[in-house]
């Protein structure tokens, strides 16, 4: 028989990386442990950033980008995106910059690398600080699918000058996802953490994506 890992003792003090370290490597240990406020979270998994983060920010560069500068953007199904930051314990990461990009109802980003032909009406990037709980919330549009891609919105968050997460989110039953590269190269729970459905509101769409920071 295998010897049993001794407990640690009672009040030992555990950095986070090290119980993060521990939960990755060896969850059976984990799973029957009283420690749950870190066992119940996981990291929001990272995405590749895609090349059409924008080259110059946008004058207007607020949480709704659906209003750029003066311009209204009518186009598409509108929706608020909203959620929290936190860290592996729970805590909210207030002050975090979270910053959305997307493409336009016609499947082009304000982006040389696509003829820069998005509709000026629309922000296409938007940036807001998370509250003292850890709370962001953008108004945009469902996104749309372009170019073999099945819809998405491109997210990174950041803590002054660092960068602390690159991802990307979809809508749940999107009948393109099952196609594309990038949603069928995740795990099932990778899947499940950026998959998120777009349920009709009382002011359009209403999408809710829970951001878990690993460090
Ligand atoms: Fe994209």
């Amino acid at each position: 028989m295998r010897p049993v890992p001794p407990a640690p003792s009672p009040g030992a003090p555990l950095r986070r990386r090290t119980v993060a370290a521990a939960l990755m490597a060896a969850p059976a240990l984990w799973l029957g442990s009283r420690a749950q406020p870190v066992a119940s979270r996981r990291a929001t998994p990272a995405q590749t950033e895609g090349p059409f983060y924008p080259v110059v920010l946008p004058r207007d560069s607020d949480h709704d980008l659906l209003r750029n500068g003066a311009l209204n953007y009518p186009e598409g199904q509108s929706a608020w995106l909203e959620g929290s930051v936190t860290d592996l314990a729970g805590k909210p990461v207030a002050g975090a910059q979270v910053e959305i990009w997307q493409c336009d109802h016609a499947g082009h980003y304000h982006h040389p690398g696509d003829g820069n032909r998005a509709d000026r009406r629309f922000q296409g990037f938007g940036r807001m600080t998370a509250d003292t709980e850890g709370r962001y919330r953008f108004r945009t549009l469902r996104p749309v699918a372009y170019g073999g891609r099945t819809p998405h919105i491109h997210l990174k968050v950041k803590l002054g000058q660092r960068e602390l997460l690159t991802t990307q989110l979809y809508v749940a039953d999107d009948p393109g996802n099952p196609r594309d590269f990038l949603w069928r190269s995740l795990g099932e729970a990778d899947r499940a953490a950026l998959t998120v459905p777009f349920a009709p509101g009382s002011d359009g769409l209403q999408a809710r994506f829970s951001i878990v920071l690993a460090a």
